[in-house]
């Protein structure tokens, strides 16, 4: 099998990449390297192509794939021009969805929890979408073109609405990094972690192995849907901190400070799991299992 993944050089899609190879798949990736990291493809031998996904010339010249992974778009969610987060990933899915429609190939894409924006908890796929900034909106309308045409692909679609992803793979993203991994390196760096006040507000933390292995294993899925990708179960920021000073032997206490963010910040995530149940896809990785494997295996031997 041939798939192609859009974003491959970023944080998920390399993950996705990684694991497609180690079950023997061919991978291509279309990546421009704008929000990426060379070092996420250490040991990969996929075909890199350093392109712009809006760019029609590129998917004229591919060769025939079975399949579309497309996780490529501005992932900053506070990026503040948003005629370039629509563009990419809204314009962007848009040409790629066109194209497996007209190729009759499946594609999986990277939908988002941001689409339910403060909507009521556990998420559920079904539920009225509530974006709160143009990040989540891209993805909505992602996700409204999908409903448009997934009756008629005969090849099948299947969104995937990422919660908090972190793990190995996800340095190069900044701020926009998992609270995981910003919470990880201000206590490396021995300094007190800094959360919103008082650290109370969940999130649904699912591991990126748990989601490279959905989201492969979406390529397979006989049916075309929208699907959540979480754990089921949402944290803290502090129970983050409690995880972190476990496996790092440490007892940092957490410094709370006002949030800047207020009406554009999700407080609770928490996703429904029906589907990932009716598949047999739920997540193995519990928060402190998750961190356990990042810190151990990555992060304290970088
Ligand atoms: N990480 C999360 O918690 C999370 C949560 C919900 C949804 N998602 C979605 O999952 C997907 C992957 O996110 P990620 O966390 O790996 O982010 P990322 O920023 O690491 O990956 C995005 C990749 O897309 C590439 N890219 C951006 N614009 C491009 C363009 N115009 N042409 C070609 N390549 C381009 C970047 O270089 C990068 O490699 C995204 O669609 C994101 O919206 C992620």
């Amino acid at each position: 099998m041939r798939v192609l993944v859009t974003g491959g050089a970023g944080f998920v899609g390399s993950n996705v990449v990684k694991l497609l190879e180690s079950k023997g798949a061919k991978t291509i990736i279309i990546d421009d390297f704008s929000h990426a990291s060379f070092k996420n493809l250490e040991g990969v031998k996929s075909e890199v192509i350093c392109a712009d996904i809006l760019d029609d010339s590129v998917l004229k010249k591919l060769p025939p794939v079975d399949a579309v992974v497309h996780e490529a778009a501005i992932t900053d969610t506070v990026l503040d021009d948003n005629t370039k987060m629509m563009t990419i990933n809204y314009n962007g899915f848009q040409k790629y969805l066109e194209y497996c429609l007209s190729k009759n190939i499946r594609l999986v894409y990277a939908s988002s929890a941001g689409t339910y924006g403060d909507g009521q908890s556990p998420m559920k796929e079904d539920q009225k979408p509530r974006p709160l900034n143009t990040y989540a909106y891209s993805k909505y309308l992602c996700d409204v073109a999908f409903s448009k045409v997934y009756q008629k692909a005969g090849a099948g679609i299947v969104g995937l609405r990422y919660f908090n992803v972190f793990g190995p793979g996800e340095a190069h993203k900044g701020k926009s990094s998992s609270m995981i991994y910003q919470l990880y390196l201000q206590m490396r760096e021995g300094k007190n972690p800094r959360v919103f006040k008082f650290g109370e507000q969940k999130r649904d933390h699912v591991y990126v192995k748990d989601v490279a292995r959905i989201t492969a294993a979406a390529i397979e899925l006989k049916e075309s849907v929208i699907m959540n990708v979480g754990t089921g179960t949402a944290r803290s920021f502090n129970d983050i901190i409690d995880a972190l000073n476990s496996v790092m032997g440490t007892e940092y206490k957490p410094e709370y400070f006002d949030s800047p963010l207020t009406g554009v910040y999700q407080d609770h995530t928490q996703a429904s799991i029906e589907l990932l149940e009716k598949f047999k896809l739920t997540a193995e990785y519990t928060l402190e299992t998750g961190v356990k494997d990042y810190v151990s295996n990555y992060l304290a031997v970088e």
